[in-house]
This record gives C-alpha cells, structure tokens and sequence, in this order.
C-alpha cells in the first residue's frame, strides 16, 4: 500500500484517480480537508476497497506513525500542503505549520518507521516529496529555463515554506539515508482545480458574469502543465527515479497570464456564447498587482525525459480544451466549492477591485 497526504486536493485527488485506474497499489489517502480538500473529487471512487480515506493532520505524529506501520506503507507521496500564493501572503502562518512542520513530521515519522523494516522493505521504500518550480525565485525574460541545479530563491512565504521543506527532504536522505525523491513542478491545471486559481477563477467568473482579475500588466509568464501530465511524471520518478535525485517537471508552455486568460475566453466564446454576442473578454479587469509577484517561470525538463523517459502528452491548446469542457460538465462541482468560506476570500482578496 502507499500512503498519499493531500489525496483530496487538486493534484493529490487527480494522482489517487489516475494510480488506482492503472491498477496499482492500494491508496490510504491521508488528508486534513482543509477549505481545499474536497471529497467530492473522489466520488467515483466510493466502494473501492483499493482508497481507504482518512481524515488528518500529516503533522499528528502519533496518528502518521500508526498509519505507517499498520499498513505496511511500501512509499509515501506527499501531496499536502497549502498552495496558495496570495493566501500565504494574507496569511503565512498555516504554510510554515503544515509546509515546513508537517513534511519535518512526516519526515521523522518515516525515518522512524524505515529503520524497523527488514532489508528488502527498507530498500524498496521511496519517500517522494511533490514540490515547485516557485523555490527557484524568478526568471527574466532571456533567462534559460531552471534546471535541478538552479540556485532557491523563493520570494513568498509559500515558495519559502516550500524550499524550506525541500531541505528538509534532503538533510534526510544524506543525514539518515531515508531513500527520498524530489520533484519539482510548474503549473498544474486541468479537473477539480480549486477556483482560486487563476486558470479555475476566470472560467468560473466568466460564466458569472463577473470580472476576471488581471494582476499588474497580465504579462506574467507561467509554464503550464495539464495535471494528468504530472500525474504521470510523480508515477515514473517513484518507480524509475534515482534515490536522492530531484527531478524538474513542466509542461514547455510559456504563456502570459493574459494570453491564458485570452485562450479560456475564446474557448467559452466558442462552446458557452454569451447571449448577444459579446465576448467574454468584455469581463477582462486589471487589478491591483500580487505584492512580490515572480515574473516568469520556466522549468528545464529534460533530465526527467533524458534520464527517465517522461514528456507531455497534452499542448496547451488540447489541455486547455479538455479543461473548460470539464468546467462546463461540471458546473455543480464549482458550485459546491464556491461556499462560504470561498465568497469570504474572494470578498478580502478583491475588495475594490473586482
Ligand atoms: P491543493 O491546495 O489543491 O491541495 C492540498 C491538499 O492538502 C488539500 O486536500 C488539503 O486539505 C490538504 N492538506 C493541507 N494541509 C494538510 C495537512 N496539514 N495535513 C494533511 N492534509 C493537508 O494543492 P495542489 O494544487 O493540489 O498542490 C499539491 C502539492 O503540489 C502541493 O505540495 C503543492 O506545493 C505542489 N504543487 C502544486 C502545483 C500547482 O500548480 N497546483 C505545482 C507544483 C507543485
Ligand atoms: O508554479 C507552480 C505553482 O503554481 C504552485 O506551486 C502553486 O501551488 C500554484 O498555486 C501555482 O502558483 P501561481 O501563483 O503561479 O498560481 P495562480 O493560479 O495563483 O496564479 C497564476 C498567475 O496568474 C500568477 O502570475 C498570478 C496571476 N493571477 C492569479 C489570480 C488568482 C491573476 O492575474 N489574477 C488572479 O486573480
């Protein structure tokens, strides 16, 4: 069995999916249910005796020490984590407890339990720990793209907690020998993604009728990922990957933030015509910039294709069209998530603005 934290949030719950579609080992999904945690994006997996669920806190020693050892845990992913950029600026304080604290204790936890283990176990035991593109800092325009050995230069309490818990996982490879895997990831997008984020945020605010925001000039640049494409990555590091080796995944799509913004509102325009013909590009505000906001991202991929034989299988153009289809299919999904707690935050983030 594998043990994987955050398996109800956005990419944990697509990785429980996509693992247990190809028929691999049993899940015990270790989640918190934070305000990003949504059972609901396991549904179709009710019934299955192959995803135990269960709800908890990575940072709870006695329940992680327990869970490891009376599963006979072969590899533990670790998904779990608050993501939120803007969040972690309103509010560092979770992203040190559960980003930097929580990975210490799960780290301590598994070292704790690998050292009972026979030989056999303790050798075929991964810890894999799912982390950023964010810890390198940012990237000026002609700049190449980041590769492993880019120098951390984390500018958010997110992508520092991030970094720090990154060394966290390497003091505990070359300090304890605990057999660790890194990698580090660009943007994700694609089902369930939590509509805080841009990619989700404009889709749902765009068929609301509401303001899609713009931070700044829009010409922010991120390389998007559709997330079954990462999915797919984390599968071939835990099963191919160089103990100790940390592994860059992206997706080669460098857009700006306006442009992704310009691709949704023209694949709605085409699939969801807004009644009298105007475009949803109508709705396009800029607002007020993200404080510290990282230029570009980049990540150099090629030791993972190179080393491990990994490569996106989506462009921007297929994954951002599987992506609003899902939206529209699903639009009781957001609804559901867009509760109370969700009008909170949008009210604080956006307060005269949008
Ligand atoms: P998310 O916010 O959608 O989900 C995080 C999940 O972790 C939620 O289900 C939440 O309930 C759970 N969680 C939070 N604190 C917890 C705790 N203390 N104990 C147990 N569970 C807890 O995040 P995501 O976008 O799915 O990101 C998952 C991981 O991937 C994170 O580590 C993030 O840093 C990393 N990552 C994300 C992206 C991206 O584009 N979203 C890109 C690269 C890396
Ligand atoms: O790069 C990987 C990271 O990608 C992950 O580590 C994070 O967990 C994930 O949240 C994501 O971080 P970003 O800050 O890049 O994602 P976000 O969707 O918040 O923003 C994408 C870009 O869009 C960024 O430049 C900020 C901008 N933006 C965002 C929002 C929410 C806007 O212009 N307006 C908005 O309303």
């Amino acid at each position: 069995m594998i043990l994987v934290t955050g398996g109800a949030g956005f990419i944990g719950s697509n990785f429980v999916l996509d693992w247990l579609g190809a028929g691999l080992e049993p899940v015990l999904n270790l989640d918190k249910l934070t305000y990003a945690g949504n059972l609901e994006n396991l549904q179709s997996l009710k019934g299955n005796e192959n995803h135990t669920f269960v709800r908890g806190d990575i940072g709870d020693v006695e329940l992680v020490s327990a869970l490891l050892l009376k599963n006979k845990i072969r590899a533990v992913v670790n998904f779990a984590a608050e993501s939120h950029v803007d969040r972690s600026i309103r509010g560092p304080g979770d992203f040190i407890q559960t980003n930097v604290m929580g990975t210490f204790n799960l780290l301590e936890c598994c070292r704790k339990y690998w050292e009972t283990l026979s030989p056999k176990s303790k050798e075929d035991f991964r810890f894999l720990h799912v982390s950023t593109d964010e810890v390198f800092g940012s990237l000026g325009r002609a700049e190449p793209a980041f590769t492993e050995v880019h120098r951390y230069e984390p500018n958010s309490p997110y992508s520092a907690s991030k970094a720090a818990s990154d060394h966290l996982v390497r003091a505990w490879l070359h300090t304890y020998g605990l057999p660790v895997l890194t990698t580090n990831c660009s943007n994700n997008y694609g089902p369930y993604h939590f509509p805080e984020k841009l990619i989700p945020l404009v889709i749902h605010n765009a068929l609301k009728g509401k303001p899609l925001p713009i931070y700044g000039d829009g010409q922010q640049i991120r390389d998007w990922l559709y997330v079954s494409d990462h999915c797919a990555a984390i599968r071939r590091v835990l099963d191919r990957g160089q103990i100790g080796e940390t592994y860059n995944i992206g997706g080669c799509n460098e857009k700006a933030n306006l442009e992704v913004v310009d691709t949704i509102c023209n694949l709605l325009d085409a699939h969801k015509p807004k009644a009298g013909g105007k475009s949803y590009k109508e709705q396009i505000t800029f607002v007020t910039d993200r404080p510290g906001h990282d230029r570009r991202y980049a990540m150099d991929a090629s030791k993972i294709e190179r080393e491990l034989g990994w490569r996106p299988t989506e462009t921007f153009e297929s994954g951002m069209a599987k992506t609003v289809q899902w939206y529209l299919n699903n639009t009781q999904w957001t609804e559901n998530v867009a509760s109370g707690a969700y009008l909170e935050w949008v009210e604080q983030q956006y307060v005269g603005n949008a």
